[in-house]
């Protein structure tokens, strides 16, 4: 009854129905293995609580923190894209902490854009892009992602007619797990200006990178049309902790920095603390997380091939994005093989229609058990 129809257009989750098919399986006292989630397992690099907890007994941050107070995170990740990816932003008007990057991008999204306005979108994609456009009230237009384009999506396939607000792309990708190049990103970013188009970069995977592979940031291409979402949630460990942040075009940030003031007050001054000193710890801190998930992707790799899956080599991220031959409902087996077996994968058809076909493996838990689980759904008819 109160529901508005923005409410009411939000789409549901796939995953409370995995949730439940998760407690049907608890309830049959199987060992539940859920591998349907990337959220990270790992500990927070433990200067970084210690910050924290410092904080917590300074009362200078129980207040509200107002924008001025932000300076420090602001100026910390200045100098981490300046370090890391060569960019140089001015911390004052082209930088914004977040409560996550999910949180910063709904909001950016009503920031830039009046409903009715196209966005484009890849399918498959991380769900809540779906949400976040309907809050907007937003006219979808979407971008197939296909495994023999390197799950890229094909910019020349859009008709000259169809004039986007924004394009937003996730590259180390969630669910595919693939990854662009800094060329790719200049292409989309000329595109873009070319059709009045913001770029919006969502990259909470920048650091979850393996060997010697290390992803480029959308802002190489320059500031102007380019938002790029930051966060610490897997970089850091820290996804309870809700912070990340914006960096890029400055009129845009401003806009997300408008609502913003609307709707929250920035995140706690400890976290902001925290995250400041996350962002200056020495890349080999990040490196050592990354090849824990690393191990974990050939562990699983292997055992999927051994299926007869097919899966192309994640170089970042925290997925394995596996296509299951003879797969027309990856739902009904996702919650056949919960239900079976204890081994909890997120359905492919939960990120798009595209995604059908597949499933979504997590790398959140040791190599040993993601071969257990790999076994174990080998024996779960599609
Ligand atoms: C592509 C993508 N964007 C954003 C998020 C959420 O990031 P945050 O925790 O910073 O809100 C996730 C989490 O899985 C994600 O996969």
């Amino acid at each position: 009854m109160w529901a508005s129809q923005r409410a009411s257009s939000v789409p549901g989750s796939v995953f409370s129905l995995m949730d439940a098919a998760k407690m049907r399986a608890r309830g049959r006292g199987l060992n539940v293995t859920d591998l349907s989630i990337g959220s990270s397992d790992q500990h927070p690099p433990l200067s970084v609580l210690d910050e924290l907890r410092a904080a917590t007994h300074d009362p200078a941050t129980y207040r509200y923190p107002l924008f001025s107070d932000t300076q420090p995170l602001r100026d910390a990740a200045a100098a981490y894209l300046a370090r890391r990816f060569g960019v140089r932003l001015n911390a004052d008007t082209e930088v914004l902490p977040l409560i996550g990057a999910q949180e910063g991008l709904a909001h950016l999204l009503l920031a830039v854009t009046d409903p009715g306005d196209t966005l484009l979108l890849p399918d498959p994609c991380y769900p809540p892009y779906w949400g976040a456009a309907a809050v907007a009230g937003l006219n979808v237009v979407t971008l197939p992602l296909l495994p023999e384009r390197g799950f890229l999506p094909d910019l020349s396939r859009v008709p000259a007619n169809v004039r986007p607000r924004v394009l937003l792309l996730n590259y180390p990708n969630n669910p595919t797990s693939a990854i662009a190049s800094a060329e790719f990103f200049r292409e989309a970013a000329a595109w873009c200006r070319e059709r009045g188009t913001l770029l919006v970069h969502d990259h909470p995977y920048a650091e979850l990178t393996f060997g010697d592979y290390r992803a480029p940031s959308a802002l190489e291409a320059g500031m102007e049309g380019v938002v790029e979402l930051h966060s610490l949630s897997k970089t850091h460990h820290l996804g309870g902790f809700r912070v990340g942040f914006a960096a890029g075009d400055a009129g845009a940030v401003a806009a997300l920095a408008r609502v913003k003031g609307a709707i929250d007050f920035h995140p706690y001054l400890g976290i902001q603390r925290a995250a400041a000193h996350a962002l200056g710890l020495p890349d080999e801190v990040g490196r050592v997380g990354a090849r824990i998930f690393e191990e974990r992707r050939d562990a699983l790799l292997s055992a999927l091939r051994d299926l007869g899956w097919e899966v192309q080599t994640p170089q970042a991220s925290m997925y394995a994005w596996a296509q299951v031959p003879g797969l027309r409902d990856s739902v009904a087996f996702a919650v056949r093989a919960a239900e079976e077996t204890g081994v909890v994968v997120s359905p492919g058809q939960a990120f798009g229609e595209r995604g059908e076909g597949f499933v979504r493996f997590a790398l959140v838990q040791p190599p040993e058990v993601l071969r257990g689980a790999a076994a174990k759904l080998g024996e779960v008819g599609v």
